[in-house]
């Protein structure tokens, strides 16, 4: 049975990377002998917007139903459209609707890739950040009194249940168990935030008795965002709720060079609905059009979709394909935010050509 692949362009950079994950998938599917179908859709995009009202067609849902993954560039044009409108319009909508529970990124220091942290080199720097991608501290319970006086007061829940909190440890836990480190780091907050995170971290005690050969440590929010910048060495997965796991991963990418090669998918583990592979940037309104944005980060996410169905071979190949040409960092190659004068083009073939030179 082929993957189905629905392509979801978006706009601003996001049309320009896209053409190139599509063919850096095709041609590693065509050495690996992966039957994959792409079939492109214009909605989730401001030009959509302008001409419906909406971001999405009324059956979208069914549409992207039919497919195993959605591959999604990047959408926003704040000069033409609210971003609270294509945002909520567009991709908070597949991740609600399709229980996208899972927020993965990897958090990898590239050969090439200038380190912003002094003294790092590639492979010093090798984790996961999951997510917690549907509950948590995002929740629209809450409200507001005594509006305009001096008591004016608001209030926001944070909602964990215990399958909601559950399935995203099983996750991490799984994926701690797959790697030779087998580490998995709790981000918590449990000397402040004095109900629900005690509830994260008794779950956390829980899951970790059924992974015995895990090792398991727990920091808190404020000391691990400076270990991340400090001994970013240490980890290995690092699992957090919505609004941790939302500022980590900003800011382990961040800490591993450029915001264009960094990649995210959005998982629904059950297979139920299909989940979301895209690149971590937006749609750069102030480079679209002149043909220089990075496509690395989208190739590196359809990477991921490959590795998330499966094919390991073909994703690990993938993989040093984009290691290698970033190895070799050629200036006439690689965009200008890696300090190259090369283009969206360039790049994405030399990606194109390693794979099929591996
Ligand atoms: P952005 O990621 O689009 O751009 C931030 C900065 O990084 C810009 O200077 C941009 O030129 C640069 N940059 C980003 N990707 C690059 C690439 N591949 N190659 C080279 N340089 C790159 O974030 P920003 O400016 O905050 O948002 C722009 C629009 O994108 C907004 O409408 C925002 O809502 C939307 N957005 C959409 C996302 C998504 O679709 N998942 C995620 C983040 C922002
Ligand atoms: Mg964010």
């Amino acid at each position: 049975k082929p993957l189905k692949i629905a392509v979801v362009p978006g706009d601003g950079i996001g049309i320009e990377v896209m053409p190139y994950g599509v063919r850096c998938l095709e041609t590693v599917s065509k050495v690996f002998k992966i039957p994959i179908q792409f079939e492109s859709f214009d909605f989730a995009s401001c030009v959509f917007y302008q001409k419906h009202g909406d971001m999405l067609p009324p059956d979208w849902k069914e549409t992207l139903m039919r497919f195993d993954a959605v591959y999604f560039g990047a959408v926003g044009m704040p000069d033409l459209v609210p971003d609270d409108i294509t945002l909520w319009g567009s991709l908070l909508k597949f991740r609600r609707e399709f229980d996208q529970y899972i927020n993965l990124r990897p958090c990898r220091l590239m050969p090439g890739v200038p380190c912003p942290l002094a003294g790092r080199k590639a492979g010093d720097i090798d984790f996961w950040i999951v997510r917690e991608n549907t509950e948590g501290e995002y929740s629209s319970i809450g409200g507001k009194i005594f509006e305009g006086t001096d008591r004016e007061t608001v209030v926001q829940e944070t909602i964990m249940t215990r399958t909601g909190v559950d399935r995203v440890l099983r996750y991490a836990f799984d994926l701690a168990r797959s790697r030779p480190r087998k580490r998995l780091t709790s981000a918590t907050k449990s000397n402040g935030i004095s109900i629900t995170m005690p509830y994260w971290d008794s779950r956390v005690n829980e899951m970790a008795k059924k992974y015995p050969d895990v090792n398991v440590d727990k920091y808190h929010i404020d000391i691990l965002t400076a270990h991340f910048v400090q001994r970013p060495d240490i980890f290995d997965v690092v699992v957090g709720s919505n609004l941790f796991g939302d500022i980590l991963s900003d800011l382990g990418p961040a800490c591993t060079g450029t915001i264009g090669i960094a990649p995210s998918a959005n998982i629904n583990p059950d297979g139920q609905f299909p989940s979301l592979f895209e690149p971590v940037h937006g749609s750069a309104p102030d480079i679209a059009g002149k043909g220089i944005a990075n496509p690395i980060g989208m190739i590196w996410a359809g990477q991921m979709m490959l590795h998330h169905f499966g094919y390991t071979e073909a994703a690990d190949a993938l993989l040093r394909a984009i290691e290698n040409v970033l190895a070799r960092s050629e200036v006439s190659i690689v965009t200008p935010d890696m300090g190259g004068q090369g283009s969206t083009k360039t790049l994405g073939e030399a990606v194109e050509r390693e794979v099929m030179a591996l």
